[in-house]
This record gives C-alpha cells, structure tokens and sequence, in this order.
C-alpha cells in the first residue's frame, strides 16, 4: 500500500520517516517533499501543497494510496480534507471547518469563551479606529493578533501604545496579512512558560501526546524575530503529570467537546500551545496540525505505529489504543539560512560530514540535485538526538550539528537550556 503526504517542511520529513517504519508501506509520495525527503519518499515538487485540484488528480491517477495526510495549515484551511473525502478517498487532518480553530482567531477565541475553556481576556476589532480607540485606554503590553492565517506572523506584542497603533496599521490598513488582518484580537498579555501539546483528536477521544517546548525567537536568550521555530525539545522538564491531567479536563477533552456541540466533528491533531503560570494553564493559540519543530522531537520518541494511529482518528477508534513513548529526552536544533526571519539567500551547497548513526537529520528548506543538497529554504534543517537526560541529548545534537555546513549557517546555542 502507498501513502501520500502533503508538504514539504521538517514536519513532514518526521512524518514521513516514522511512516517508513511500517513494513506495509510499499511507497510514499510527498507533495511537494524535499531534498532529504525524496531520500524516503517519491517527491512531487510540481504540485504546490495549495493546489487541490492537482492533489485530487493525483490521488486518481494513483490507485494504490490508501491514505493522504495533510499536514500544513494551508491546505486544511482550504479544504483539502473534505475534497478528498468527498471524492471517496481517505484523509487524515481536519476539515476546512474544524480547520477553523487555527485559521480564525476570531473563532478560536469565541469558542473557548463560550465554553469556559481557559484563555487570555479578549476584544474584536473589525474597524481599525475603533481599536486605536479602545487602545488608547488598554493596558500595556497587550497582544494584537491578525485573525487568519499569517505565516506565524500574525502576532505582534505591544510594550506601548505607540507600537500597538502601529501594529494595528500594519495589519489592518496596510494589510501586510492580506485578508487575514480584516479582524484583529487584541489580548491581555499573559506571562509564565510556555508548552505545547499536540494530541490526536478523532471527535470521541482525545489523546495527547507528550509535551514538548518550541523557541520561536531567531536568537540566544530568546533575542530576536519571531521565527516558525528555531529548535525544540520533549518532554518539558517542568509541566508535571499532574498539570498535564488538569489540562486535560480543563482544555483538552473540553476543547474537543465544545467542538462537537458546534456541529464540529474534529479528526486530526490538535496543537495546544500553552502558557503555564502561577495562576494555572491558560491557552494561547490552538493550531489545526502537527506542530513544526516540535514534530521532529516529538515523533521519533513515540513507539506506536504512526500509519495505526491516523487509520484509528479517521475511523473514530482512538479509544482502543494507549500512546507508548521512549523514555528518553529528544531535542531538534534548527540550522536556518543566514538572515531568516527576513531576506536570505538560497542555493548553498550542503556538507554533512560523519553524523552519528543515532541522530537523525531532518531536512526542511532543501532540495537536491545530482546526488548533492542545497539550501532551499529559510529553515533548512533539523537535527534531532536523544539521550538519557536532556544535557546529553544537547551534547549530542551540537556535536552533530558541528560536523553540519553550509554559507551563511545559524543556529540557536541554547536549545534546550531553559
Ligand atoms: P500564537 O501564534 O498565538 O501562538 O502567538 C505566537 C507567540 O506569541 C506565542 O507562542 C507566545 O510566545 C506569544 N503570545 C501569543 N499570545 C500571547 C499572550 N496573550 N500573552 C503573551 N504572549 C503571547
Ligand atoms: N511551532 C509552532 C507551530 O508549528 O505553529
């Protein structure tokens, strides 16, 4: 049997490789992949992630794909799910209404107010004056988020009124989002720590996997732009089993039952990103996939069979499975393009030297041509090891990274360190 994965980010190279280790899987296609993906995968870099139509025709011409995984948010806002379900063919991820929980922050945080789910204070805007108004008296820092999808852009913390003003014009005049900055959320500021769950969601059962912690700032001591995530690692060293299960009863399971009472009917995973404070958990954002880095550290420590667990969500059966995970600590350092999150250049050659066999290199923004690697992307790769504890995988994952060039190389030296 064949699988078809579509996207094409370190991501789906995690998805990919932990798809590649069951047995039944003769074949897997990835649209559009990259460089290291096409190593495991026949890659298909003429079609775009965003194109449903030749998806759709895709998966006609290919009668053996049992299976599409959808992994980006692009395609699940559009609604590629639901085309190929419509069309008799199987899909995992949400459809382009689930989808919305990640692709509307306008509706992400109605419904987590309408049903008590725990959150930062909110007001909407659709009408730019009336939110300078309203922040001329707000408190400060506050939170202004484009309500669709922005790249990961879409959030702007504000220390003062100045910068606020400034955000709002940015996202609602000039429209640097496009459609996406036609409502904004302005919110409270919440501090604390922050932590991600991804948990696979079938409509009936929940179930999260292990947390895991992004850096989403482009340097050091958390310095710099926001960026789609410079390194991860998992488990978290502070969320306890005992705020996890609160967690559960307070987001999660009410996350997935509040959907449902809207009609809603949610297959896939669901990204709780969490801000953890003296005051309790409160979320911060849902997306409607797997998290990108927090993936590559994530799946490589579960022992379940990834191809089980997406057949289960699709078939509402995750109640008759129990996620299994490798008592180790894994950390993913991001090695970027120099300049990333802004302009950077492409097409570096790539040299890898001897990595350890136990460390897997993900690749992100590359492509490859005669049998060599380039850089391709702002993200370019992902370098993932585990270890008995956290500091040895670091020691691990830097050694390795070390033996890792290419013009123009950054990286964060502190992944894992908080
Ligand atoms: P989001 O895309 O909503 O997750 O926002 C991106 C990042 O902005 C989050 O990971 C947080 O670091 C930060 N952020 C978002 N909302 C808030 C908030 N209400 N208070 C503090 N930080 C926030
Ligand atoms: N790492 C954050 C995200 O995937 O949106």
């Amino acid at each position: 049997m064949e699988v078809l994965v579509i996207g094409g980010g370190g991501r789906e190279h995690a998805i990919c490789y932990s798809l590649k280790k069951n047995k039944d899987i003769s074949k897997i296609y990835c649209i559009p992949g990259n460089g290291g993906i096409s190593d495991i995968a026949e890659c298909v870099p003429e079609i775009k992630a965003t194109d449903l139509d030749a998806i759709l025709q895709f998966v006609k011409s290919h009668p053996d794909i049992s299976m599409t995984v959808v992994a980006p948010d692009d395609p699940l806002a559009l609604g590629l799910v639901d085309l190929l379900t419509e069309n008799g063919f199987r899909a995992f991820g949400p459809t382009k209404d689930a989808a919305r929980i990640e692709a509307s922050k306008v509706f992400s945080k109605w419904l987590m107010k309408k049903y008590n789910i725990p959150t930062a204070e909110y007001e909407v805007f659709d009408d730019a004056k009336k939110a300078k108004e309203y922040l001329k008296t707000a408190e400060y820092p506050i939170v202004i988020k484009a309500d669709g999808l922005a790249l990961g852009k879409g959030v702007v913390i504000c220390k003062d009124k100045k910068e606020a003003i400034a955000a709002v014009n940015e996202i609602m005049l000039d429209h640097k989002f496009g459609k996406s900055g036609n409502q904004i959320v302005v919110e409270e500021f919440l501090t604390g720590y922050e932590v991600s769950v991804l948990a696979f969601c079938d409509g009936k059962t929940i179930l999260p996997m292990e947390t895991s912690q992004d850096h989403k700032r482009a340097l050091d001591g958390d310095k710099g732009l926001n960026t789609g995530g410079m390194g991860a690692f998992s488990p978290s060293q502070r969320f306890c089993e005992i705020q996890m299960q609160k967690a559960y009863d307070e987001i999660f399971l009410p996350t997935m039952n509040a959907l449902n009472s809207e009609g809603i009917t949610f297959k896939g995973v669901i990204y709780f990103g969490l801000m953890v404070s003296d005051k309790g958990v409160k979320v911060l954002e849902y997306n409607a996939r797997f998290g990108d880095p927090e993936t590559q550290a994530v799946l490589p420590r579960l022992e379940n069979d990834l191809y089980e667990l997406f057949n289960l969500t699709i078939d509402q059966k995750l109640n008759q499975v129990k996620l299994k995970w490798k008592d180790k600590q894994s950390i993913c350092v991001v090695l970027a393009s120099g300049g990333y999150p802004e302009s950077y250049e492409k097409g570096y050659e790539i040299s890898f030297g001897d990595i350890d066999e136990d460390c897997i290199v993900f690749h992100a923004g590359t492509v490859k041509k005669d049998g060599k690697y380039y850089t391709n992307g702002g993200r370019v790769l992902g370098v993932t090891c585990m270890g008995k504890t956290l500091a040895e995988a670091r020691e691990k994952a830097y050694r390795n990274v070390e033996k890792i060039s290419f013009k123009d190389m950054h990286f964060r030296s502190d992944i894992g360190v908080k």
